[in-house]
């Protein structure tokens, strides 16, 4: 799916945001990435009216950038980090902390203490052993950290298997079968220095269904009545991760709020508890469809069985999804063609067989020179992106009412030369 604003002019022309590409791409040189500012204010007004701008975290993994996190917080959003890298990066680039939430899969006593000095509201705990470290830094901060204590659901959610954070044997979450989640429970509990506030889970990434995101609400519930159960807690808050999925079919974010609302009531109507408070970490489906990638042809080829690869002047170094994961990118022309159309596939410059980033598409006959655009490419590509086969990070453009706002420059030679030692 484009940004909405995606169109052709009457001259043929692909525009973002009334911007014309061909001349964006001029301007700031390509792989260029592009963002449509307005759609990304839309798509977090979405989720602010599913489920209240404050119980929404927008997961920076996706996209981390200066602009993002300041759009973030001017709209009374909060955001996730994983790691001290991306806590840093948030801190230093103003977001209040406050507002974060600190994930990871493991997290350095140096984050811990770093997130309990500066405030951090949430720190989303992913490990029995993590309790007693988070404790340790509140107390020498001199405050209380408030957590979340992160599950593993045992959850398909019917997602590429890489996508899949929560199915058995996953890395991430504390397992309930086996009592380690109850276990966390009372540890947090009983810590000095933290105040379980509730739950977490985030069942992966891309998903185009409803239907997992209920099952995965019952068995937050499901969780919460046992843990009340052995130990008196009742959550305030179970936040559901992210994962919705921007294929056009994939449910809407009112829509997967309101099957978690559906899925938890019973647990807490049954207590006569209340409901707690829904919240979500979306990043695919905030920055995914608003960004576009564009190329320059760099050349074709011929080979054994007729096919054309048409060479782009990037590739896995900027988009590394489709190597990774098959997540190819719908293309397009930067201008419509006549009549005449060919089947291509589109391959990177760089050097591994995997740097095909589309397979037999048909688009109209590219020229060397001419510009190509990867659609759905705003989430997982500037956050993802290599220096292989020493190749520049390109830049963020965001565009709005016909005006190109850059967000980041490209990177050089001169800034890796930088960090040479002994040269
Ligand atoms: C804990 C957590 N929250 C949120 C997200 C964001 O997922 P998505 O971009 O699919 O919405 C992720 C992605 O890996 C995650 O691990």
């Amino acid at each position: 799916m484009p940004p909405l604003s995606f169109r052709y002019d009457a001259q043929g022309v692909a525009c973002i945001a009334g911007a014309r590409i061909p001349d964006l791409a001029s301007a700031f040189g390509t792989p260029l990435y592009l963002y449509d500012e307005g759609e990304l204010r839309t798509r977090l007004a979405q989720y602010a009216a599913a489920a209240g701008a404050g119980n929404v975290a927008y997961a920076s993994k996706a996209l981390l950038i200066g602009r993002i996190a300041k759009l973030v917080a001017e709209e009374g959003m909060l955001l996730d980090v994983v790691g001290q890298g991306e806590l840093e990066f948030a801190l230093r680039v103003g977001f209040p902390p406050e507002r974060i939430l600190l994930h990871g899969v493991y997290k350095s006593f140096a984050a811990l203490q770093r997130a309990a000095k500066e405030g951090v509201g949430r720190v989303v705990v992913d490990s029995m052993e993590e309790i007693a470290a988070i404790g340790k830094a509140a107390r020498e901060a001199g405050r209380t950290q408030e957590v979340l204590i992160r599950l593993q659901l045992g959850i398909d959610p019917h997602t590429h298997p890489s996508l899949s954070t929560s199915v058995p044997l996953s890395q991430f979450g504390i397992t309930i079968e086996d009592g380690q989640a109850l276990e966390a429970v009372r540890r947090a509990l009983a810590e000095e220095g933290v105040a379980l506030r509730g739950y977490h889970s985030h069942i992966g990434s891309a998903i185009e269904e409803l239907e997992p995101f209920r099952r995965a609400a019952e068995a937050l519930g499901d969780f919460a009545v046992h843990a009340h159960a052995g130990t008196n807690f009742w959550p305030e808050e179970l936040d559901l991760g992210g994962g919705l999925g921007i294929q056009p079919e994939a449910p809407a974010p009112l829509d997967v709020a309101q099957a978690a609302r559906d899925g938890l009531a019973p647990f807490a109507a049954d207590l006569g508890l209340p409901l707690p408070r829904l919240m979500f970490e979306p990043g695919r489906y905030i920055v995914g469809p608003s960004g576009i990638t564009v190329y320059r042809v760099a050349g074709r080829k011929k080979v054994g069985d007729g096919r054309t690869y048409l060479f782009v002047d990037g590739g896995m170094s900027d988009n590394p999804r489709p190597a990774l994961y098959g997540a190819y990118p719908e293309m397009a022309a930067a201008r419509e063609g006549g009549d005449e159309t060919e089947l291509v596939d589109v391959a990177g410059l760089h050097c591994e067989t995997g740097d095909v980033l589309a397979r037999g598409v048909r688009l109209p006959i590219l020229q060397t020179g001419d510009f190509l655009l990867a659609l759905d490419t705003g989430a997982y590509n500037h956050s993802m992106a290599s220096h292989y086969n020493r190749v520049p990070t390109p830049p963020v453009v965001f565009v709005q009412d016909g005006v190109a706002r850059p967000a980041t420059r490209r990177d050089s030679l001169a800034d890796w030369l930088r960090f040479e030692v002994g040269i």
